[in-house]
């Protein structure tokens, strides 16, 4: 039986932590291998917030390794870059002109940017239907996304609906996969784990910022057992493991904190050596093949748009 299509997109920003990895990755390499599945590196969405060229192109070939290094397969996955398929910017294009300003105004990226009192730029304003398009292109069954997700998602099945209303059912309605069953992972301070609190544990830290992250996670005015140190322990031993330890170590946060680093240590060591393998040229050829793949299905989706709003002229 034919799979059907998985669809999903990444921002190339920064360095991933061990609640990106609970929360969007692991599912996903548990998701992917039951579909046919396309995984884009959203490049030009990253446009909307940075125009630095040196780190747009280090945080490309970054998350292709990270995704590489943490298990995901390149032969059974589609993986490429949304600048490197044009069909994306055309049909964004054309979604752009089905959907209204106010419609797009209720956007979350785009209202707290405007209420955080940045100049939006008008990508921004418009990202949902670049990301519906990004969608619509692949003939796509289902999109995994993370719980922040949730609304863009809805926009892009507004904004197929319309068109498809319009011109006639030529595009598929997506379903949501909303990953993160695994629920908030905590940083440091206790708050959920956030690049922009500063309070994480990093994804491929070495063993010496492994132990540095987790002897920062706040102990003070717990009881016997620190909270957040066996919420994160738990995510790398079955929890069975772990009662004994606990129990037999009431207090002492210092050692329950040592056997935690070391056992994160044991988790990442064999993907941080994979990542240490993977050249860049090694990314531009997954890069490359993808790009390949994703034309020959997107210039088909592309073909059927172009006539249904008359760009056939005979
Ligand atoms: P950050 O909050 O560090 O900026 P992102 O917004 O880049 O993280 O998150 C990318 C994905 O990782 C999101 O889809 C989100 O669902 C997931 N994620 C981020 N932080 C956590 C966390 N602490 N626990 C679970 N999932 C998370
Ligand atoms: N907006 C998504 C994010 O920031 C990335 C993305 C772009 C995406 N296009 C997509 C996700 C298409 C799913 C499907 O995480």
């Amino acid at each position: 039986m034919k799979k059907q299509r998985l669809f999903t997109g990444l921002q190339p920003s920064g360095n991933l932590h061990i609640g990106n990895y609970f929360g969007v990755l692991q599912p996903f390499l548990n998701l992917y291998p039951k579909y046919d599945s396309f995984l884009m590196v959203a490049d030009y969405h990253s446009l909307t917030s940075s125009h630095d060229s040196q780190s747009l192109r280090e945080n490309t070939l970054n998350i292709v390794r990270d995704y590489l290094a943490v298990g995901v397969d390149p032969e059974e996955v589609t993986i490429f870059r949304q600048s490197d398929n044009p069909d994306h910017t055309e049909l964004a294009w054309i979604l752009n002109c089905m959907v209204t300003v106010p419609f797009l105004q209720q956007g979350h990226a785009y209202k707290d940017k405007v209420a955080k009192g940045m100049e939006p730029n008008a990508g921004l304003f418009t990202y949902p239907m670049l990301q519906a398009a990004d969608i619509a292109l692949y003939d796509t069954d289902v999109v995994p996304v993370g719980e922040d997700q949730r609304q863009h998602l809805e926009y892009t099945r507004e904004a197929v609906s319309k068109f498809n209303r319009t011109y006639g059912e030529i595009i598929k309605k997506p379903e949501t996969i909303i990953m993160g069953a695994v629920g908030v992972v905590p940083g440091t301070d206790g708050q959920k784990m956030s690049k922009s609190y500063k309070n994480t544990v990093p994804l491929f830290g070495s063993k010496e910022e492994i132990e540095e992250s987790v002897m920062r996670i706040i102990t003070d005015s717990e009881g016997d057992i620190p909270e957040t140190v066996l919420a994160l322990h738990k995510l790398f031993k079955p929890e069975g493991e772990l009662t004994d330890l606990y129990e037999s170590n009431k207090g002492r946060y210092g050692d329950l904190k040592k056997a935690l680093a070391h056992d994160i240590n044991s988790f990442i060591e064999p993907m941080r050596e994979k990542k240490k393998s993977i050249t860049d040229a090694d990314i531009v050829d997954v890069l490359e093949k993808g790009a390949q793949k994703a034309k020959e299905v997107s210039s088909q989706t592309m073909s059927q748009v172009r006539s249904a709003i008359g760009l056939n002229l005979i």
